[in-house]
């Protein structure tokens, strides 16, 4: 059995961890002592960037158990029989915050998992809420930037998040989710998870049906107020992660409940609303949950960085049977996660553990930093095609063809929607006891924006339901008159 020594990166054994190598007892340290000079400068590449967005995050193990069968929409290979398991890793993270960030702050909770299935890895990357702010990918930078912090006070502004979304109505639907109880979850194991997007499924007859994606919470939904969410943050930053990870080390395993709503191809067309519209939800009337499987996260990751921060996720990772949809939004990001993973981690990224497919990879992809071990193309060739038995196409992993047409432009993506119904369906599910939190902290959110921006935001407010507009108006009247703020 070797001893248990230090050795150096290239595996000489370290004689000593404890002093460097000086010129005599109190003489200065020597250029020479390499092992300080390589104990530094691996200390200054400790740290990667950070995600540009959802960059404080906690992640998990678990797996997905299929409970009905679903064949008849889709041939993926995670949903061929009952009974049957993958193994996923999970991701949580909160949007806004940098990696420091606390984790009880009112934000969108994102919600990514990766699906090891036995043809490759499957990438959900979707939010604790079904829908998003935007609905077009060109404005995903403009509305990042009125999350983070202004470029002259780093502080975040309110003037500036109100003033991108009173020009966006499309954004209103998710307001409303995110200053009602739901934007402050009492952590991750009391929220749902939703794909959001559209996705597609196709059959192994060739046909294919629209998707949506949900995950209901078995813990139930619990929820912090704002005045209770800044006494947990003065006591901890880091609520969110203890309470997933204790959870699991005391082996009470979260689980949601997975279900499913699908729409025939044909359908989309006949609905009378854009199904491929990330802004809404299918309604549940119409288009029934149907209940598939059972998530359940039961493993902490050894290693932080490696496994969590290392982790990649991108909605372009498909498998056959599970595809994308004309939901433009999703086509952005199709871009920007495998060219953020190249940034973030770098160009062999899927090559780590935790992104790595737990099947046999083969293909022509060479070389490059960090290779770290070479492509297993058998005695095949080096290029494709070739006359040396090396991996070829797999015809049975094409989707079926998607008609597609119009004329090419820039059309005002704000032109011909409803951007109110749902948000103000919403709105009326409330209580009053959750109206009155819902104005409140939309009040609190709007501090210190400028009167112009507000009048426009209540005029959104009003559209969806007189009673929020004039909800919120009263709060800051009363606020304005107890002198907490003009
Ligand atoms: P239903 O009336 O059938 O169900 C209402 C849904 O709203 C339930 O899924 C419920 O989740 C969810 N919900 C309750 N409170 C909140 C909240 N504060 N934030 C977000 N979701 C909440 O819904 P419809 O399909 O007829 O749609 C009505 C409205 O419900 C929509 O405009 C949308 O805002 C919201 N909604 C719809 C969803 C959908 O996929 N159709 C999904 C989520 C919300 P739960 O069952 O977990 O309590
Ligand atoms: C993270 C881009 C919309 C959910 C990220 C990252 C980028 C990005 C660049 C960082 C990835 C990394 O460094 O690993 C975009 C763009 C969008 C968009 C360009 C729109 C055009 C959305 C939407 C959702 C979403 C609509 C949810 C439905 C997430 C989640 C993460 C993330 C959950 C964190 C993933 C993780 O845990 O590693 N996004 N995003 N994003 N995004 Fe988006």
């Amino acid at each position: 059995m070797s001893r248990n020594i230090i050795r150096t990166s290239a595996g000489a054994p370290w004689k000593d961890n404890e002093n460097s190598m000086t010129a005599g007892r109190n003489g200065p340290v020597l250029l020479q002592d390499y092992q300080l000079l390589e104990k530094l400068a691996h200390q200054n590449r400790e740290r990667i960037p950070e995600r540009t967005v959802h960059a404080k995050g906690s992640g998990a193990y678990g797996k997905l158990t299929v409970t009905r069968d679903i064949s008849r929409y889709t041939c993926a290979e995670i949903f061929s029989e009952v009974g049957k398991s993958t193994e996923v890793f999970m991701r949580f993270s909160t949007v806004a915050g940098e990696m420091g960030a606390a984790d009880a702050e009112r934000d969108v909770r994102g919600w990514a998992m990766k699906f090891y299935t036995g043809d490759g890895n499957w990438d959900l990357v979707g939010n604790n809420t079904p829908v998003f702010f935007i609905r077009d990918p060109i404005k995903f930078p403009d509305f990042i930037h009125t999350q983070k912090r202004h470029p002259r006070t780093n502080l975040r502004s309110n003037t500036a998040m109100w003033d991108f979304w009173s020009h966006s109505p499309e954004s209103l639907h998710q307001l409303a989710i995110l200053f009602s109880d739901r934007g402050l979850p009492r952590g991750f194991r009391h929220m749902n998870g939703y794909g959001s997007h559209t996705y597609s499924f196709w059959n192994a007859k060739g046909e294919r049906f629209w998707v949506k994606f949900h995950f209901k919470t078995q813990q139930g939904h619990a929820y912090y107020t704002n005045q209770e969410a800044a006494e947990v943050v003065g006591r901890t930053r880091e609520s969110s992660q203890e309470d997933l990870y204790n959870a699991i080390e005391r082996g009470d395993f979260p689980r949601w409940t997975f279900s499913v709503q699908i729409m025939e191809e044909s359908e989309a067309e006949k609905v009378g609303f854009n199904p491929f519209d990330v802004t809404k939800v299918w309604p549940h009337g119409q288009f029934p949950l149907i209940e598939v499987g059972e998530l359940e996260l039961n493993r902490n990751p050894d290693n932080y960085f490696a496994e969590v921060e290392q982790a990649s996720f991108s909605p372009s990772n498909t498998v056959p049977g599970i595809s994308v949809s004309p939901d433009r939004m999703l086509q952005g990001r199709l871009f920007a996660y495998a060219d953020a993973h190249r940034y973030r981690v770098g160009t062999h990224y899927e090559m780590l553990p935790v992104n790595r497919p737990r099947v046999e990879v083969r293909n022509y992809h060479k070389d490059g930093r960090m290779r770290f071990d070479a492509p297993d193309i058998g005695d095949g060739g080096y290029y494709e095609p070739n006359s040396f038995g090396g991996p070829v196409d797999d015809p049975t992993a094409k989707e079926p063809p998607l008609r597609v047409h119009g004329d090419a432009g820039w059309y005002d993506h704000r032109v011909g929607y409803d951007d109110y119904s749902q948000a103000g369906a919403l709105f009326r599910m409330f209580d009053e006891g959750q109206r009155e939190r819902f104005f409140s902290n939309i009040a609190d959110a709007m501090t210190g924006v400028p009167e112009e921006i507000v009048t426009r935001q209540l005029g959104h407010f009003a559209k969806a339901d007189p009673a929020w507009a004039e909800g919120v108006r009263q709060e800051r009247a009363r606020r304005a008159q107890a002198g907490k703020f003009s």
